[in-house]
């Protein structure tokens, strides 16, 4: 896929990190369809053809006219520092990076490398530039780790329980440091757990609605689990990146806790996804300790009240059409692939 330089353009320009991932490829539509130019780092460039991005990238109205993409990866700041000076971005929403919190145990180094120190040279890139240069970062719930007080607002104390949640605690008090020394427009968005037939499929949700609409096709026979009991705060990836771009139309930067304020277990999750085909989930959920986390964080839900008063953000979806939606867009998409793979007589 041929990778365009951007022209000179009356619109909002606004470059996106992680463009390939689950936000990023709502928040370009979003940007989209609010009259930008949006330019996408892109890290493996073999992204573009497996991810939610695809049908966008492959649109010749829109890929080299209103959307460009960048080869670049945030542990190389020369790059980074080059495509600033080439995008001369208004808004950046830096959303890339290693972002499983299972698999930052595993791989520390990295996870810190990525998410903490590659946001650092981030903000240097945006100090560089001359013009003012409005940031998003994509801060996490899993900065207050083991929890001080329930639900958190944005003065909860920080207490991380995973390498991940380290990484992001550092970031967001960088930035923090940038914002008050350098005056930088930067925002910092303490979202909760946001979920769409877009998440990959290494998180609990999305490993379960696509397990449950292989069961309900015939194509699995069990849905194995770590900790059932666990809960988090989820809402819907296209209200939460609603929630990014309103964060840098606000006159001043500021940090938001994004999140729906209610909690559900995983057990919950799984219930209300095999009740939408029609299943027992009695039948078909089995247990695994392996898959339990060293550390969970407690009691995580998010008080969105200053979002709400200040920028007058709401959730648009319940957890019910969530999981709805989840289960039968998994389902529509086994069926079409395992249509394909059955050769028609
Ligand atoms: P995601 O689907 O995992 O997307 C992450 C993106 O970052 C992908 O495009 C990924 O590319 C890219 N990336 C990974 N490592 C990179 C590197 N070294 N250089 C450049 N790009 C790299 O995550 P998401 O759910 O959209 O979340 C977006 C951001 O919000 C993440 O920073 C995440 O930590 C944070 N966040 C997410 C949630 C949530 O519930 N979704 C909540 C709070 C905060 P590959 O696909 O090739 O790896
Ligand atoms: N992934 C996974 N796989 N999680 C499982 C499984 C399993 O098989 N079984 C139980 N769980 C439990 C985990 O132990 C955790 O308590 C919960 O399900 C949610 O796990 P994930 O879906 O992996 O999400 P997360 O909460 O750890 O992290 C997500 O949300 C954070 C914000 O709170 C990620 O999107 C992070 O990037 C984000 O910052």
């Amino acid at each position: 896929m041929p990778i365009m330089q951007n022209a000179p353009s009356a619109r909002p320009i606004a470059l996106i990190t992680g463009i390939t991932g689950q936000d990023g490829s709502y928040l370009t539509e979003l940007l989209l369809s609010k009259g930008y130019e949006v330019h996408g780092l892109v890290w493996r460039p073999s992204d573009l053809d497996i991810s939610f991005i695809k049908p966008l990238a492959n649109n010749p109205e829109i890929t080299g006219k209103t959307l460009f993409f960048h080869y670049g990866d945030l542990a190389d700041g020369q790059t980074l520092r080059r495509t600033f000076q080439e995008v001369t971005p208004q808004e950046v929403y830096h959303l890339g990076g290693q972002s499983h919190v299972g698999r930052s145990f595993e791989i520390p180094e990295s996870t810190c490398e990525e998410v903490g120190m590659a946001s650092l040279r981030l903000l240097e890139s945006s100090r560089a530039l001359a013009g003012s240069v409005k940031i998003y970062l994509a801060s996490t719930a899993e900065v207050f780790g083991a929890a001080a007080e329930t639900p958190q607002t944005e003065e909860t104390k920080f207490r991380p329980t995973s390498p991940y949640g380290c990484a992001k605690a550092f970031m967001t008090q960088i930035s923090r440091v940038y914002r008050e020394s350098y005056g930088i427009f930067v925002c910092n968005g303490i979202l909760y757990n946001h979920e769409s037939p877009r998440r990959g499929e290494a998180f609990v949700t999305r490993k379960i609605t696509r397990t449950v609409a292989a069961i309900k096709l015939g194509l699995a026979d069990k849905l194995t689990l770590g900790n059932t009991q666990s809960r988090r705060d989820w809402g819907h990836a296209q209200d939460y990146v609603r929630a990014m771009w309103m964060m840098l139309q606000h006159s001043r930067p500021d940090d938001y806790i994004v999140a729906t304020g209610v909690t559900h277990s995983v057990q919950e999750f799984v219930e209300a996804a095999f009740a939408v085909v029609g299943l027992p989930w009695e039948k078909y959920l089995v247990t695994d300790s392996a898959l339990e986390r060293r550390l969970e964080p407690t009691q995580l839900v998010g008080n969105p009240a200053k979002i709400q008063q200040t920028l007058g953000w709401r959730a648009g979806h319940s957890f019910e059409e969530l999981v709805r939606e989840m289960v039968q867009a998994d389902l529509a998409d086994l069926a079409s692939k395992n249509a394909e793979a059955v050769p028609s007589k």
